[in-house]
């Protein structure tokens, strides 16, 4: 069995080197993955040296630190959007697309963190938006919280795909040519919860593409999806538009009008919808299902395992192929 992240959504950035740098298991790194000579292609700063000049001790962990809740809206039944009190560079850093946390209550031990996908993130006044679903011991512990809660962060890797390097393209750069002139068209496709870290992006685009967004209500509430939506850049203007719709119609959508097709639902509607639309790699973006735990490459819970017995850790890997997954 070999690992095989070419990409790692930590790479590069203020979290690098990690944990497994540590612990010769870095998953771009030869040398820091046990190996005498370097071949790795990672174009950036070099992360063996930074690692060697840190005294090979990794010295930006994400720790866990205790938030205010600032607010609480209930939904519903079991539906909960949390506002946290957070210093402005950590609403910075959770304001980029695919940004997730884990929340705990306050003394409970470690078993009960919950990955929770970033909403919305305000770096001007602190403040982190988390909608979350009510669904069992650990969801119950959090929405019961009332002063402040466990918060540790801000992870990358909630969006995978071929298309996700180029989402930054897409809100910088306009339309490639010879798919028309203007700004990039985006097609998002949600059920459920999944509609949250589509409201993170569509504030991080700034209107800057023209959005198609079908928003599946099934399990949620129209009022929460208004809500979350209503301030976004680009409901006026008209850059985005919204359908309330179910996900089962989805075929009559053509992926060639799109630069990208993005799926934020569960495994089986992101693997019908990618299939049924014949959506290209490149144009893919699709949400992190995988069972996150330590978010950090070092448990393997979110271990996929292809055709060839490789294995790839999900939270940080980010380049897969849909039909190799589904
Ligand atoms: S696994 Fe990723 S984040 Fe960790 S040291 Fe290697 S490149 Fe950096
Ligand atoms: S969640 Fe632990 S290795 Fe990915």
């Amino acid at each position: 069995m070999t690992y095989m992240n070419n990409i790692c959504a930590d790479a590069g950035t203020a979290n690098c080197p990690c944990p497994l740098a540590e612990t010769g298991d870095c998953l771009i790194c030869n040398r820091l993955a046990g190996e005498e000579k370097c071949d790795c292609r990672w174009p950036g700063l070099c992360i063996y040296n930074e690692f060697i000049q840190n005294d090979g001790v990794v010295r930006n962990k994400r720790n866990e630190s205790k938030a205010k809740i600032v607010k609480k809206i209930r939904y519903g039944r079991d539906l909960l959007v949390l506002v946290l009190s957070v210093p402005k560079g950590f609403a910075l850093s959770a304001a980029n697309p695919g940004s997730f946390v884990f929340l705990r209550g306050i003394g409970k031990s470690s078993f009960s963190n919950v990955p929770v996908s970033v909403m919305r993130a305000d770096a001007e006044n602190g403040h982190l938006y988390l909608a979350l679903k009510i669904i069992s011991g650990k969801t119950k512990v959090i929405a019961e919280a009332e002063d402040a809660l466990m918060l540790r962060g801000v992870y990358r890797n909630g969006l995978l795909g071929g298309g996700v390097k180029g989402l930054a393209e897409d809100v910088h750069g306009g339309r490639p040519d010879g798919l028309g002139a203007g700004k990039s068209k985006w097609l998002i496709m949600t059920k459920g919860i999944g509609f949250a870290p589509a409201v993170n992006l569509l504030q991080w685009a700034d209107a800057r593409a023209d959005v198609q967004m079908v928003i599946d209500t099934e399990k949620i509430n129209e009022e929460l999806v208004h809500d979350s939506f209503c301030g976004c850049p680009g409901m006026k203007t008209g850059a985005v538009s919204i359908r309330l719709d179910s996900l089962a119609g989805a075929e009559t959508y053509n992926a060639d009008e799109y630069d990208k097709v993005i799926l934020l639902a569960s495994d089986y509607y992101i693997g019908h919808i990618a299939q049924t639309l014949e959506v290209p790699a490149h144009k893919l973006v699709f949400c992190n299902n995988f069972h996150i735990c330590c978010g950090e490459g070092i448990c393997g819970a979110c271990g996929h395992v292809d055709s060839q017995g490789n294995v790839s850790k999900m939270c940080k890997c980010r380049e897969m192929n849909v039909n190799e997954l589904f």
